[in-house]
């Protein structure tokens, strides 16, 4: 884990918030547990600007709780989800009592985490039989273009590729209070203006941290990539959210 990545998108927020797409909505419905009359409380943690909290608001759950540890991130949650609890807090020290909610859900934060103090501390604020959920939505490098776009971006297309085609296991720590692990891949495409898709590389991490003068660069080999492979018009963009889910034992073991 690399703090100065971990740490990186706040200097980005409102782009950050308007470029990157939310999950697949067919990845929540499979990760989040039947709920009850009252619907389930869910912890969206490492929360960013709220773009998991607000498909999850829309897919009609009413009671989030989001934790975010970066200032400027956490500011435009605020201002975009009026009425969701948003506190400051870590993976590793989650500011939520014992066994308070049913689902913990971490959208492309997971391998920012420390997994041992994570796991620890996801495990004590969930409720016995409560889901683990973790996603992590990109642009699926399966299309040509999209491919060379990520390449431009330095984006890890060895790993994407791999989720992708063969799907994907999360090995938690071995005193993790969970039980087995299974994953699924979900696909589906969001509309975006050609000009923000060349600008969505600004917000990865890989782009974020190299010097200005870098980052101008790849913005503007993007932006004769996408113009060239798909021209001016909006295109519609295809996304995959890879997920995963763990449910909590009843006892610590
Ligand atoms: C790629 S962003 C994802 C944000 C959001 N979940 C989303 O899907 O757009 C990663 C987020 O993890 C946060 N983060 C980094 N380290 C963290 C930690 N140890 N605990 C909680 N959040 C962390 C960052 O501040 C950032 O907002």
């Amino acid at each position: 884990m690399n703090p100065a990545r971990a740490r990186s998108f706040g200097a980005v927020a409102d782009d950050y918030d308007r470029l990157r797409p939310p999950p697949v909505l067919a990845a929540l419905r499979w990760l989040l547990p039947a709920s009850d009359a009252t619907g389930p409380t869910v912890l969206d943690l490492g929360a960013g600007t709220g773009l998991l909290t607000r498909a999850l608001a829309a897919a009609g759950v009413t009671d989030v709780v989001a934790v975010e540890p970066d200032d400027a991130m956490r500011t435009v949650l605020a201002t975009q989800s009026p009425g969701v609890r948003v506190l400051a807090g870590t993976a590793e020290d989650v500011p939520l009592p014992d066994a308070s909610v049913d689902a913990v859900l971490v959208a492309s934060a997971w391998h920012w985490f420390d997994p041992d103090r994570a796991s620890a501390e996801i495990g004590r604020v969930l409720r016995p039989g409560g889901v683990l959920g973790l996603l992590w939505t990109f642009a699926d490098p399966a299309e040509p273009w999209v491919a060379a776009m990520r390449h431009v971006g330095r984006a890890d297309d060895r790993d994407a590729t791999t989720v992708v085609e063969a799907g994907f296991a999360i090995d938690l720590p071995a005193d993790a209070p969970f039980g087995p692990g299974t994953s699924e891949v979900f696909r589906d495409r969001t509309w975006m203006a050609a000009e923000d898709v060349a600008a969505m590389t600004g917000t990865w991490s890989s782009v974020l941290t190299l010097s200005a003068q870098e980052r101008a660069q790849v913005h503007r080999e993007a932006r004769a990539l996408v113009a060239a492979e798909v021209g001016t018009d909006p295109v519609a963009v295809p996304f995959v959210t890879a997920a995963w889910r763990a449910f909590r034992r009843s006892s610590e073991r």
